[in-house]
């Protein structure tokens, strides 16, 4: 019987473990999603994925396990053909995908009859399941949780067991995708490196992504546009080719663009570089330090504004008098100035979403002061009416919470419950969608469900911005967007702020807070830990480190090249290139031999 089952895994063991020959596909006939996509992968390969929200990842990926199946073109996996109903369980017998919401993918009530759930399929002897569970459940870190309910893993935890199915089965290919894209920095961190163990082990990795680090990992890259594969090389090739990514809405990682930029004045640099080291000796070589140059200017820290939301010394207990009794938040204090922008940075579990659910309301101080857009929140008779409408707030995972059928009823659900004109209303709509980089005409009428995960994602921003908030709270606001997207909605953020909006955002990428923030909130273990100007994290990034956070690669770099003697300072690439090359005298301008470009 076993004997049977590992015949059905494979055997085949063709060089490309998954062919896709002039697939075409299209939802709704006419349209297709996918045109006339061939590609390669080779057994034992890690490839990234890239596209666009909307280019066509997801579709692509459902068809490497069957879940799809081609209009037109074949797709092998491991030789066999996808369309054939008789292979339908060797496909399966051999792909294992994850998502981006664990919870879409928890069948069992236990970790471990999870992931049982795929092997017994296979009418398998109940030891040797067993036996293959254990082994998974050591591998994935998660023996100690076997018999919890998945429901209480972390979402780190809950990726890793969506893996641990994978590998009880010992399935060849892990396709994965955004599996990472829902998780704090540890989360990431611990899946990351589950996935490069089971690749360094002979897995073949398919990973989507719109984190370009990630791309790092891979050793070979796919980009997508309009459901076309338009480009293919290893990580080096493809981020080489700035300006032709922009055009498909991605981007390169930061080091690559302090590299390209830093390439336009000192052609020795290697315009591809995607390694600190790799620009610190570029720099040595080719600059010399001078004299300090001057910070890049923004020190906020000194801003002169009036609070709009005070929160002072908080707690909450969720489910009070119950043995499930916890202290969600044991201690805040945050104040958020009128017309800042402000990062609320921590683990997952650690507060971030119970304090930000008191900011308009939602939920009423237990304990200590809440006082929002001059309202009391915990007095009984709080206007929380005015706090609704002046505090915008979009939630984590809010592409869930869509509740109307059209994309146009979705986003002017809001402005209607202001009882605005209803001109106005239709104005709110076309400026909602226009933030978020939807085109009116082509989105309002829309369902819902036939959007990709990043367009459902900027809808539901779309809906809480046609409020036109005093304070923006955002709940994660970039998760699932592609790199352009999210740039575009960070911009758009700028402006607000500028127009004196306070921005509010909770986020795992300390390129974001960067990118924005005026001050940061650190929480760890349900407490806030304490508010930082960003200029501050830029000067001492050891600070980040000290609260348990990695020095995100912009920061490393530049106090690498500080140590080097060089005067340094900046939160974008722009910015970091313009202060060092103040202060240097350019030793070599000679291209290096065999150059690039
Ligand atoms: N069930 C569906 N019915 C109809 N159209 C769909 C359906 N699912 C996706 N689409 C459309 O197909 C196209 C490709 O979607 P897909 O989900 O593959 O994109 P993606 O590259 O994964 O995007 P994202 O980065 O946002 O996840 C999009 O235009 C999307 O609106
Ligand atoms: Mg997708």
């Amino acid at each position: 019987m076993i004997e049977d089952y590992y015949q059905t895994r494979s055997g085949n063991q063709v060089d490309d473990i998954i062919a896709v020959d002039h697939l075409t596909f299209s939802y709704v006939e006419g349209t297709p999603v996918l045109h006339d996509v061939s590609l390669a992968v080779p057994q034992g390969s890690y490839v990234a994925l890239l596209g666009a929200n909307g280019s066509g990842k997801s579709t692509l990926a459902r068809h490497f396990n069957g879940i799809l199946l081609p209009n037109a073109g074949v797709v092998r996996v491991d030789g066999i053909d996808t369309r054939d109903d008789a292979n339908m369980m060797a496909v399966k017998r051999r792909v294992g995908m994850v998502f981006q919401h664990p919870d879409n993918q928890i069948v069992a009530t236990t970790v471990e009859d999870d992931v049982a759930f795929g092997l017994e399929n296979f009418n398998l002897p109940p030891d040797y399941i067993a036996e293959r569970v254990t082994i998974a459940l050591e591998q994935t870190g998660l023996l100690p949780f076997r018999t919890r309910p998945p429901h209480l893993l972390s979402g780190g935890q809950k990726q890793r067991l969506a893996i641990a199915g994978t590998l009880a089965m010992d399935q060849p290919i892990l396709v994965l995708d955004e599996a990472t894209s829902m998780l704090d920095a540890i989360g990431r961190r611990e899946v990351l490196s589950l996935v490069r163990q089971l690749h360094n082990a002979g897995t073949t990795i398919i990973a989507v992504t719109h984190h370009m680090d990630e791309v790092l990992e891979a050793d070979y890259v796919i980009v997508l546009h309009q459901g076309s594969v338009v480009m293919t090389g290893t990580p080096r090739e493809v981020f080489r080719h700035n300006q032709r990514l922009h055009e498909f809405n991605l981007d390169v990682p930061l080091i690559s663009q302090v590299a390209g930029l830093l390439h336009e004045t000192v052609p020795s640099v290697p315009s591809e570089a995607t390694d600190i080291e790799e620009v610190v000796m570029a720099v040595l070589d080719g600059l010399q330090p001078g004299p300090d140059a001057l910070d890049d200017g923004r020190d906020s820290g000194h801003r002169k504004a009036e609070p709009c939301i005070s929160v002072c010394d908080l707690a909450h207990e969720y489910l009070g008098g119950t043995p499930l009794a916890h202290m969600g938040l044991v201690h805040a204090d945050v104040t958020i100035l009128e017309g800042e922008a402000l990062a609320i940075v921590g683990a997952t579990g650690s507060g971030k979403s119970t304090v930000m659910q008191h900011l308009n309301g939602i939920y009423r101080p237990q304990s200590g002061t809440v006082i929002a857009v001059g309202v009391d929140l915990a007095q009984p008779t709080a206007d929380i009416p005015k706090v609704r409408r002046e505090v915008g707030m979009l939630f984590q995972n809010a592409e869930d919470q869509l509740f109307e059928q059209l994309v146009g009823d979705d986003v002017s659900y809001g402005p209607l419950q202001l009882k605005l004109p209803l001109k106005e209303v239709r104005q709110r709509v076309r400026y909602g969608l226009n933030m978020v980089g939807l085109d009116f005409e082509t989105f309002t009428d829309r369902p819902i469900y036939a959007l990709s995960g990043g367009e459902k994602r900027r809808v539901a921003l779309a809906g809480v911005l046609a409020l036109k908030p005093r304070v923006l709270v955002l709940d994660e606001p970039t998760a699932g967007l592609d790199p352009a997207s999210a740039q575009d909605l960070f911009q758009r953020l700028h402006r607000l702020r500028d127009e004196g909006v306070s921005v509010v955002f909770v986020t795992h990428n300390l390129e974001e807070v960067l990118d924005l923030a005026d001050r940061v909130v650190i929480m760890q273990n349900a407490e806030t830990q304490g508010s930082y100007p960003v200029e501050e994290l830029i000067r001492d990034p050891d600070i980040l480190t000290q609260h348990g956070f990695e020095v995100p690669p912009i920061l490393a770099l530049q106090q690498r090249l500080r140590q080097q003697g060089y005067a340094v300072h900046g939160r974008t690439p722009r910015a970091v290139v313009a202060s060092l090359l103040q202060s240097v005298t350019i030793l070599s301008a000679e291209e290096p031999s065999g150059g690039v470009r």
